[in-house]
This record gives structure tokens, C-alpha cells and sequence, in this order.
């Protein structure tokens, strides 16, 4: 029986993956640890818990300890690693904690997968790793071979994870693969990233805060789509390589804002252009060539009925997000947003 250890599964991502190997994988388990930072919530796996084949477990992946002992009682047969510090904005006020979770982290999931029986290892990276794109220049896309040029502590970060997971691969001969993938939406998305902040925000007939003039591009994948790429590699992935994922969905970060205003019904005067983010990377494209060609992977969503999905589920969850932003998440929101 397959049994998976899933990382960072309170969160968005990594959430939406358990679900998915629930459903199309019933026979196997799926073991998540999390610590619930400010962006894990347990009423995310509220469903999950229900069910017999799924076990949660508090606990922080740079704690060896921790980490070892759930190993040695689980006997996994794979470690998919979503578990990190993932929002640009506060990578820029407290670095930190990113070096540690999203790199410390890391490596002592390796070293448990070397110590166990080598396990097999999956990494969740991001496109982010490439550094961005000129704007005039539609024609370039990330490729695997793109070298890694980064520009925040995040995207540095999960680069830095990425060398160290290749370099167990080369060392140890653990059997790793790397995923990048570009900017994710859908359900249990937290408040504080582009997508999510602009429906609640305009549901709630707050300000709508655009960075710069809102011309920067992102390549925006549906959250299921990513969840079955990283099964497809983790199933017939070849070891030891990186595969890109994304669906040639490009939009600039404005046309992303008004189509959620019109399918609210709401009134474009809520946007306000607001100061830039420092480092701003201006435009991400991903070539999707070879999990396509390799694995057969292609996505089932289009950004239309994506993005009308999404907004479904944050209007029939309220409970969901408004939990969340009722409590610690007013102080970053006033803290990041009050002065700009
Ligand atoms: P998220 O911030 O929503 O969730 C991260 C989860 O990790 C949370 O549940 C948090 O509690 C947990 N976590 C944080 N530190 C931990 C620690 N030390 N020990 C255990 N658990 C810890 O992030 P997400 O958007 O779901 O991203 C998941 C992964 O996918 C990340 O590795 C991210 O870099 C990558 N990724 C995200 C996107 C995107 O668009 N969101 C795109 C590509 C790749
Ligand atoms: P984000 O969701 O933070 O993802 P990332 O920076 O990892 O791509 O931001 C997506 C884009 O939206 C990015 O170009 C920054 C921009 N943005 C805004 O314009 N306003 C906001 O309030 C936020 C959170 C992001």
C-alpha cells in the first residue's frame, strides 16, 4: 500500500492535493504534517480527517526530531514537500523564517528520506526561480533549462531548496524529481495573494490595491491542474529531473482585477493603483513542453471557467475566509496596506 507524506497540506496547495489523491487514489494513505502557521488552517482538512486512509500530524519540518519519529512510524513509500513560507510581500518585510522552512526545512526532509530506505522525494518548486520575463518580449517562456535568476527571499529560497534537492540526487542517488509551477488559484486560496484578496475585497466593497500600474504579468494555472501534474510525476516522473508546469494562461495583474469586478458586478472606481512592490518581477510564462510531451499532462481548466469557479466557492464559503480575516490577518492587512 502506498503511503505519502504530504507537507504544508493545511495549506493552499497542498490541501487541494490531498483532496485530489483521496478521490482518484482510495487505496492509498496520505500521512500530512503541518504546523499551522498563519497560512495552515485546520478547518481546510476538516473533510479529510473524515476519512480513514488520512492522518494529520502538527508538527514542523525543520524539527529533525519530529520529523524522524513520524518517519520511523509511518514507513512512507513518498514525500511530496509543499510545506514553506510562500508569499513575496513578507519575504520582503521578515526573510528569515523563509531561509529556514523553505531551506532548513528541506534538507531535513532529505535526510530522512536517506535515512528511512530512500524514499521517494518530490519537491513543489516555482516558476518564481527563473526570475521574470520582459514584458516586450512575448515570445520567451520558461524552460527547465532557463537558468535561476532570483529576485526576492522567497524565490531565493525555494531556488536554494531546489539546488540542495538535486544535489542529493547527485550525491546520494536519492530518487528526487522538482516541479516548478506558475501562479496557482482556486478554493482554500489565503486572503493575502492577488486572487483571493481581490474577491474578498470586493465583496466586501473594499479598495481594490493594485501594485505599480498593474501591467505585470502572471500565468495563472487552476489549483486541480497543478495537483494532477505533481501526481503524474510522482507516478512516472523520470528521477533526478525538474519539470515545469503551467497552462499558457497569461494575464496582466489589472485584467485579472476587473474580470473579477465584473463577475461580482462591481464598480471599477474600487481599484486604487498603489506603490509598487520593491523587485517587482514583471512578467512569468511557463513552457509546459515537457510534462506534456513526457507525461501527458495537459489542463482541463481554462482561466474563464477557473476563475467563475473560484469565485463560486468564495461566495458559497464564506465562513471559511471570513475566520481568517477577522482575526491576526487585520494586522498585516493594515501594516502592509494602510500607508501605501
Ligand atoms: P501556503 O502558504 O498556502 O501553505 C503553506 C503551508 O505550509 C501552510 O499550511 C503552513 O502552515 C505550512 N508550513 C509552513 N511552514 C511550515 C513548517 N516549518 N513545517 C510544517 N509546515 C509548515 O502555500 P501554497 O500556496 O499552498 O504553496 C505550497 C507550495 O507550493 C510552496 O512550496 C510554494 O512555494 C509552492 N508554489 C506555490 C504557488 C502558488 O501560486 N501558490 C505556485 C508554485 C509553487
Ligand atoms: P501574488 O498573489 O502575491 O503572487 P506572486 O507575487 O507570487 O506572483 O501576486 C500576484 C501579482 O499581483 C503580483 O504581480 C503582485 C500583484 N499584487 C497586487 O497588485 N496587489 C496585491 O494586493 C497583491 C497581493 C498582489
Amino acid at each position: 500500500m502506498k503511503n505519502i507524506l504530504v507537507t504544508g497540506g493545511a495549506g493552499f496547495i497542498g490541501s487541494n492535493y490531498i483532496y485530489y489523491m483521496l478521490e482518484k487514489h482510495p487505496d492509498y494513505r496520505i500521512v500530512c504534517i503541518d504546523n499551522l502557521t498563519y497560512a495552515g488552517n485546520l478547518e481546510t482538512l476538516k473533510k479529510a480527517m473524515e476519512n480513514k486512509n488520512f492522518r494529520f500530524v502538527r508538527g514542523d519540518i525543520t524539527d529533525r526530531k519530529a520529523v524522524n519519529s513520524i518517519f520511523k512510524a509511518e514507513g512512507f513509500t513518498a514525500v511530496v514537500n509543499f510545506a514553506a513560507e510562500s508569499h513575496v510581500d513578507r519575504s520582503i518585510e521578515e526573510p528569515e523564517v523563509f531561509l529556514k522552512t523553505n531551506i532548513l526545512g528541506t534538507q531535513v526532509l532529505l535526510d530522512a528520506c536517506r535515512k528511512f530506505g530512500n524514499i521517494r522525494y518530490h519537491q513543489v518548486s516555482t516558476d518564481e526561480v527563473y526570475g521574470d520575463l520582459p514584458l516586450d518580449r512575448p515570445d520567451l517562456f520558461f524552460t527547465e533549462n532557463t537558468p535561476i535568476h532570483t529576485s526576492s527571499p522567497y524565490s531565493a529560497s525555494k531556488a536554494s531548496a531546489d539546488l540542495i534537492v538535486m544535489a542529493y540526487y547527485r550525491t546520494y542517488g536519492l530518487p528526487v524529481t522538482v516541479s516548478r509551477c506558475s501562479n496557482n488559484y482556486g478554493p482554500y486560496h489565503f486572503p493575502e495573494k492577488l486572487i483571493p484578496l481581490m474577491i474578498i475585497n470586493a465583496l466586501n466593497k473594499k479598495e481594490l490595491p493594485v501594485y505599480g500600474e498593474g501591467l505585470n504579468v502572471r500565468d495563472w494555472l487552476y489549483v486541480k491542474d497543478h495537483c494532477k501534474a505533481i501526481d503524474m510525476i510522482v507516478e512516472n516522473g523520470r528521477i533526478g529531473e525538474v519539470y515545469n508546469i503551467g497552462g499558457h494562461n497569461e494575464r496582466t495583474n489589472i485584467d485579472v482585477v476587473k474580470t473579477i469586478i465584473k463577475i461580482l458586478g462591481r464598480d471599477e472606481s474600487l481599484i486604487k493603483y498603489v506603490k509598487d512592490r520593491p523587485g517587482h518581477d514583471l512578467r512569468y510564462a511557463i513552457d509546459p513542453t515537457k510534462i506534456k510531451n513526457e507525461l501527458g499532462w495537459e489542463p482541463e481548466t481554462t482561466f474563464e471557467e477557473g476563475i467563475q469557479l473560484t469565485v463560486k466557492w468564495y461566495l458559497e464559503n464564506r465562513y471559511w475566509w471570513e475566520n481568517i480575516i477577522n482575526g491576526e490577518y487585520m494586522k498585516y492587512y493594515e501594516k502592509m496596506y494602510g500607508g501605501r
